[in-house]
């Protein structure tokens, strides 16, 4: 393992009717109170009650209450700066983001932006930056589970202009609070449940797959997790309001992307990188990008990580090694995770999320980050090759 510091600073409150209990606490406790930003998306919240809920919550109470709407997936640079500019001229003491991922990230960047002189993309974004002040305090609701965004101080942004997609993780971005209510996400549409779910599995196998590979308590949470998420999946596609399949899917989201299973790993992360640039230039769904892509690149890195990846097949998958080369144990791991992509009906091709002809896919694939976790190091070359054969 290797050595660590391990800090979490968000408060978390679990289960069923926690925002109407600890909503009005939790804002009261963390700020003054008198004037709270809620900042959602599209629109959802609006139509499956959750506003509603929310602002009866904290305008009964005598609060004052700003609006932050229209987050998109994919939340921009621009949009965090209106964030911070409606944050800054109300007079806001508390933002409280409630939705899915991107309206996490994007209140993190605006909670930072609002408290900040300069040019935060330059700062914080381009390059690693260091926060020495503290960002406008930060609350969650959480309402679509997949990201772990509500338990980190990660946000990704993408720059539309520079067309780069990156994220950072400062703990000083990590919210004060997150109130998770499993039946807030029983709305979320099948399509979204699922891609959601892929990413969560997404994050745990790009920590699983990287060294160290000795015994670690790391992965062997990365294993059951893995088979949990597998398994709600399977359960909650059945039937999307049951309770036990939601929750799970819902914590495990947050144990994929709250720091604990990173821990003594070196993490790999390489297909996020590749999703993220697909995500700068044509704007995919998240999890849908990363389904398409793991297989193929874990069938160009597996025989460089052929422990972990027999491993894999044998703890996740339950396929026997009996009669089989240690090679033909991996692969055959592989092909359930293809498999498990299309039972689940996430697409397998890159053509399928929007990727066309005109697609200039070799300008993205120079513009990934080739990070050192992987089991083989990529270079630009390679990942476009990853990219053709997801054509
Ligand atoms: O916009 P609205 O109308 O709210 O609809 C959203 C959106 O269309 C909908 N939705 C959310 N809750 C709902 C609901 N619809 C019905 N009922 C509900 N209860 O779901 C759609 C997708 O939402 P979004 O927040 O975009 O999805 P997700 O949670 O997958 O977030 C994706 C973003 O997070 C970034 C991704 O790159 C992407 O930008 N990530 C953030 C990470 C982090 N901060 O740690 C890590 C991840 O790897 C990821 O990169
Ligand atoms: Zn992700």
């Amino acid at each position: 393992m290797k050595n660590f510091i391990f800090e979490n600073s968000t408060k978390v409150i679990f289960g069923e009717g926690c925002v109407k209990e600890y909503l009005l606490s939790m804002v009261q406790k963390f700020s003054d109170g008198s004037t709270v930003m809620i900042a959602y998306g599209g629109g959802s919240v609006k139509k499956n009650g959750i506003y509603d809920e929310v602002k009866n919550i904290l305008t009964d109470a005598g609060m004052k209450t700003v609006d932050f709407s229209g987050i998109m997936a994919n939340p921009t640079y621009a949009k965090v700066l209106e964030g911070a500019k409606i944050a800054r001229e109300n007079n806001v003491d508390l933002i409280l983001a409630v939705g899915g991922g991107s309206v996490m990230d994007c209140c993190k960047a605006s909670a930072l932006a609002a408290k900040y002189e300069g040019d935060i993309w330059t700062d914080f974004w381009a390059s690693p930056g260091s926060v020495d002040f503290e960002p406008l305090p930060l609350g969650i609701i959480v309402t679509a589970a997949g990201t772990g965004s509500e338990c980190n101080g990660g946000a990704v942004i993408t720059n539309e202009e520079l067309k780069i997609k990156t994220g950072r993780d400062y703990p000083e971005c990590n919210a004060k609070f997150v109130l998770m209510d499993p039946t807030y996400t029983y709305s979320v549409p099948k399509r979204q449940m699922v891609s959601g779910s892929f990413d969560i599995l997404s994050h745990i196998m790009e920590t699983y797959f990287s060294l160290p590979d000795d015994d670690n308590v790391s992965d062997d949470i990365s294993e059951a997790l893995m088979r949990s998420v597998i398994r709600n999946l399977r359960k909650a596609v059945k039937d999307p309001k049951d309770y036990t399949a939601r929750s799970n899917l819902m914590w495990a989201a947050t144990m994929g992307e709250n720091r604990i299973i990173k821990l003594g790993k070196q993490m790999d992360f390489e297909c996020h990188q590749m999703e993220h640039q697909l995500g700068a230039y044509i704007d995919c769904n998240h999890g849908e990008g990363l389904a398409v892509l793991h297989p193929v690149y874990y069938r160009h890195i597996y025989k460089n990580g052929l422990y972990k990846f027999c491993r894999f097949a044998a703890e996740v998958w339950g396929i026997s090694s009996e009669g089989k080369t240690q090679e033909h144990l991996a692969a055959e791991g592989i092909e359930a995770l293809a498999d498990f992509i299309k039972e689940i009906g996430l697409p397998t091709t890159l053509r399928q999320i929007g990727v066309n002809e005109e697609t200039d896919l070799k300008a993205i694939a120079d513009s990934c980050n080739c990070v050192p976790g992987s089991y083989k190091k990529m270079t630009h070359e390679e990942i476009l090759e990853i990219f053709k054969e997801c054509y």
